[in-house]
């Protein structure tokens, strides 16, 4: 289930091996990395505050906070929400274990909500009914995912949290610059903090935007912002007017000594003021994160034009369940859509192609002879083995299931080209018309 970097095992023949995701690594990026590496600076430079203040700018929200990967994001969205033993939170069974781990990191129960079985996402009425049963307001939050590049419909998430006073939390790691459109027609960015109290992004090389490892929280609560800072660096803080120690202790002497009383704290003085971790980015990440960003329209419209080819080409084959451009907020592209300016224009981020195919493992393997490696995503949550000792079993999340047996996602990815694609097509054409 682990995503590794290029998810192919080393080939030896002539023929390029076809992942289902790769990083594209461009001259400007290792010139943007070298810039880094011969700067003062390694780890707390200045490229990360210019990494989350350009984030911040791209996905529309107030604040960002780079953090060294997204579960490490998800773990410091718990604490800082103070997710503790006992409390429940809802999330949904087809996504990266992560999003679902984080809860348990900080004691709390995981309760997984079955998926929309058109749209692989989070199905809110799922969540209603779990949260009418809720008697004892046990439930704090919602997790909810943007599946495979999907923008969930936060605005309908948020009223019904309101409701019951939860908390949403977006993983919104496959999604960046990807959108939902809301009741009143506008869009609503994926990560925006419109909607979402705190949103979570990583940088993993298979995503859209690669920085080795990396992550980023995104929200528009002041509070929740600097507390993530001093969760990400140990508790500790440096801001004097926070300060909880008098002056005295620290200065390390009586004031006695001095001729007139100090009344500001010296220069070396911090504070740790909360149970943190060292979840802290590397300037060089966010040196290449900030490059990458920079490119990250551009990957979307590859990936539009890739998911267009793709549907296209499956459409008739009855085999093939082709889910992506189903419901109202997810056409397909046409030839006279207008090109996206900063986000995608169907609001598909378009991360995973992922389609339902019968006779997967026959597809599967014979994709692998052919060096094309798909892959599946993702092997429901509650019946890996960890969650089962929880308690969840087969049967409990029926469209998550079912959806499991034939699920696949197809190479996708912005530097794939034509012909490659061509290949993928016929490769798969081929394996049901033979
Ligand atoms: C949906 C989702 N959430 C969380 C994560 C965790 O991100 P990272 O691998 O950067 O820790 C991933 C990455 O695989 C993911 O796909």
């Amino acid at each position: 289930m682990e995503e590794t970097e290029q998810s192919q095992p080393p080939t030896d023949n002539s023929q390029q091996a076809i992942p289902y995701g790769k990083q594209n690594i461009t001259q400007a990026d290792i010139e943007a990395v070298t810039e880094a590496l011969k700067s003062d600076y390694l780890t707390q430079g200045p490229k990360i505050k210019e990494f989350e203040e350009a984030f911040a700018k791209y996905v529309g929200s107030k604040y960002a906070v780079a953090v060294s990967n997204g579960t490490a994001a998800l773990h410091l969205n718990a604490l800082a929400l103070d997710v503790k033993p006992g409390d429940k939170v809802i999330t949904t069974p087809i996504t990266f274990a992560a999003s679902a781990n984080c809860v348990r990191y900080c004691g709390g129960e995981v309760v997984f909500a079955d998926i929309d079985p058109e749209t692989y996402l989070l199905d809110i009425n799922k969540v209603r009914d779990i949260l009418e049963k809720d008697v004892n307001k046990e439930v704090k939050g919602i997790i909810p995912v943007d599946f495979a590049g999907r923008a969930v419909d936060l605005e309908a998430f948020r009223k019904l949290a309101d409701e019951y006073g939860l908390w949403i939390i977006e993983d919104s790691c496959h999604s960046p610059g990807g959108y939902f459109t809301k009741a009143n027609g506008e869009i609503s960015t994926c990560g925006s903090g419109e909607f979402a109290d705190l949103a979570i992004f990583s940088f993993h090389p298979v995503k859209h935007i690669a920085s080795g490892e990396g992550g980023m929280i995104t929200t528009n609560d002041e509070k929740l912002y600097h507390k993530l800072l001093m969760l990400r660096t140990h508790g500790i803080t440096k801001d004097a007017d926070s300060f909880q120690n008098t002056i005295d202790f620290a200065i390390g002497q009586p004031q006695t000594a001095h001729r007139s009383p100090l009344t500001a704290y010296p220069p070396w003085y911090m504070e740790m003021q909360m149970l943190g971790y060292n979840y802290r980015i590397t300037d060089f990440q966010s040196a290449l994160g900030l490059s990458q960003l920079q490119r990250a329209d551009q990957g979307i419209i590859k990936r539009q034009e890739i998911a267009a080819r793709y549907y296209e080409a499956f459409k008739d084959i009855p085999q093939i369940k082709d889910r992506n451009y189903e419901s109202a907020n997810h056409q397909p592209p046409t030839a006279n859509s207008e090109k996206p300016i900063a986000n995608s224009q169907n609001g598909h981020a378009h991360h995973l192609y992922v389609i339902e195919a019968k006779d997967r493992l026959g597809l599967y393997n014979y994709l692998r002879e052919q060096k094309i490696f798909a892959q599946i995503h993702y092997i429901p949550c509650h019946l890996m083995p960890y969650y089962r000792e929880q308690g969840w079993q087969e049967g409990d999340m029926p469209n998550a299931e079912k959806y499991y047996k034939n699920c696949i996602s197809l190479p996708m990815f912005p530097t794939l080209g034509e012909e490659e694609q061509n290949f993928v097509i016929e490769t798969i054409s081929s394996f049901y018309l033979q």
